[in-house]
């Protein structure tokens, strides 16, 4: 029997296909006393997906707070960069913003001494950008293949599964590089008071493009306008003791209340000239760029006014990845950045799944065209239904790229980093022709039997004639018979069926599908 309708009134309740639910109470059984019938879909349903509800969380910075707000660009740097998000004083983009610490589990409580995740999303008019900065200037490593280490030694100890001084100081204390960011972090700044309180940085070095193709490596540097403030370990301690969501708290009731928080923006800037002449490598991960000799420059204000509506959708799901970068705004030679580069995307892949970005918190304002296909939940951002899925084609209306958004070429030394040609100063003749040549006259025949039946299922004649100036250059007589066997296929299919079956009948595979 149906329970009562509910109290107060709403909308009609239904299972997942959306078909009307009568009781959400009572399971459907044999008798008052059970058992629960296998009938009772709506229940199953309920039970496999409560038992799906979590997704991995992060391998670090599994706990964090998310809001979302506007940049607003107040100091020109379109000398430096053709970023769209930079091209006028002005103009605003939307923006996401999670802020995390690093150690701890999801359930872990905010105000622990750790650094704090300062990742930032602009939703800018070509694209995302991404900047998955911490409140520190620096880190504790400066090469990629430490950073697994790094944070095994700070995580729970496999044995006895507790947080282990022995590990954590074994690994600094074998780590020398560490020691800049080990003495922030147990300096005042190493426990923020709120995520509204503290400082954000890109930290690595990253590089700006103009339209001229000049380059301008760069740092950014979030101000908190709110002031800076900390707590001591007695303060923390105390505030753990009452509160372990602390800084989730602050932060949501901040925005919620309309005091919504604010950070001026602020770039350094070194030419590659510069950065040939100071005496630290300015793309170790481990070195700030004194302020002195490479002064900030303000070129925008960042205020978060907008909680998320549902965490899990908005924050949990969050995909922050250090390789979405947009034209003007490029990676650089820091070690630590070209591992994070990739580590992001794959730990998203993983976390979310192959189409984590067609989800509405990491989706692009911007329409996305490529040659990326299908995966679990295809179909949720691919906009490409009528072209064809590969590149080259020649196939008109499909996405092209544009080398006016090539970036410049990067000068390393005796190396120079492009997008080199793969076919330029490349032979693709002759050892065809060595191999055609070592053929006897039947392996030829057969050989020119086979091309002109699949060739002659082409319906584009331009495509079969770029194809046959390709046999062309390997050998002039291997062009000219599969010219002459195309011309004949393609004659006799002229008239429907009947050329199919002289296709086929030229003892050869057909491709399936393809035969006309
Ligand atoms: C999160 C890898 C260095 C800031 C993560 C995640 C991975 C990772 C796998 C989890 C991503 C996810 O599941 O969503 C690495 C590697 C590094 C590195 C391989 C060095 C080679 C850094 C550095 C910073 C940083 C230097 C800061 C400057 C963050 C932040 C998050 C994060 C803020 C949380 C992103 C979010 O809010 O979702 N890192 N990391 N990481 N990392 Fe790193």
């Amino acid at each position: 029997m149906a329970t009562e309708p509910t109290k107060k009134q709403g909308p009609l309740l239904t299972t997942a296909d959306g078909a009307p639910i009568a009781d959400q109470e009572n399971a459907l059984t044999a008798g008052p006393r059970g058992p629960v019938l296998m009938q009772d879909v709506a229940l199953q349903e309920q039970i496999q997906r409560f038992n799906r509800e979590r997704v991995p969380e992060r391998a670090v910075h599994a706990k964090g707070s998310g809001a979302f707000g506007t940049f607003t660009v107040t100091g020109d740097i379109t000398e430096y960069t053709r970023a769209s998000m930079f091209s006028e004083v002005g103009k605003q983009t939307e923006m996401a913003a999670r802020f995390s610490t690093v150690a701890g589990e999801r359930g872990a409580a905010d105000a622990e001494r750790d650094p704090r995740g300062f990742s930032l999303k602009f939703y800018t008019d070509e694209g995302n950008w991404d900047l998955v900065g911490n409140n520190t200037p620096i880190f504790f490593v400066r090469d990629p293949y430490k950073f697994q280490m790094f944070i095994h030694s700070q995580k729970r100890h496999p044995h006895t599964n507790l947080r282990d001084a022995d590990m954590q100081w074994d690994f600094w204390s074998l780590c020398p590089e560490s020691l800049h960011q080990v003495t922030w972090l147990f300096g005042d700044r190493g426990i923020p008071k709120t995520y509204r309180n503290m400082n954000g940085y890109g930290s690595h070095t990253y590089s700006l493009v103009n339209k001229d193709g000049v380059r301008t490596w760069v740092k950014f540097h979030f101000k908190t306008d709110q002031g800076i403030e900390n707590l001591t370990n007695e303060e923390a301690t105390e505030l753990i003791g009452q509160d372990r969501e602390s800084h989730q708290r602050d932060l949501w009731e901040a925005i919620d209340q309309g005091d919504f928080p604010t950070w001026t923006c602020y770039v350094q800037l070194m030419t590659q000239e510069q950065a040939e002449e100071v005496d630290y490598n300015p793309f170790d991960l481990t070195k700030v760029w004194p302020h002195a000799d490479f002064p900030l420059i303000e070129v925008g204000k960042m205020e978060l006014n907008r909680n998320p509506q549902n965490y899990f959708h908005e924050v949990e799901q969050a995909a922050y990845n250090p390789s979405s970068l947009v034209p003007g705004i490029g990676p650089s030679p820091d070690k630590m950045l070209q591992g994070r580069l990739m580590s992001y995307q794959d730990a998203h892949l993983y976390r979310i799944g192959v189409n984590y970005r067609a989800l509405k918190v990491n989706r692009p304002k911007t329409p996305v065209r490529n040659y990326m296909r299908d995966g679990q939940f295809g179909g949720m951002l691919d906009e490409g239904t009528g072209h064809p899925n590969y590149y080259p084609n020649s196939v008109e209306g499909a996405p092209r790229p544009d080398p006016s958004y090539a970036e410049p070429a990067w000068h390393l030394g005796d190396v120079t980093v492009e997008r080199y040609n793969s076919r330029e100063d490349h032979d693709d003749f002759s050892q065809a022709a060595d191999l055609y040549n070592l053929m006897s006259e039947d392996e030829k025949e057969r050989l020119v039997t086979n091309l002109a039946g699949a060739l002659g299922g082409v319906d584009r004649q331009e495509i079969v004639d770029r194809q046959l100036a390709h046999f062309d250059q390997v050998d002039e007589d291997y062009g000219r018979r599969v010219r002459e066997a195309v011309s004949k296929v393609r004659q006799s299919s002229g008239d429907g069926q009947a050329g199919v079956e002289a296709a086929m009948s030229v003892k050869d595979m057909v491709p399936e599908g393809k035969a006309k």
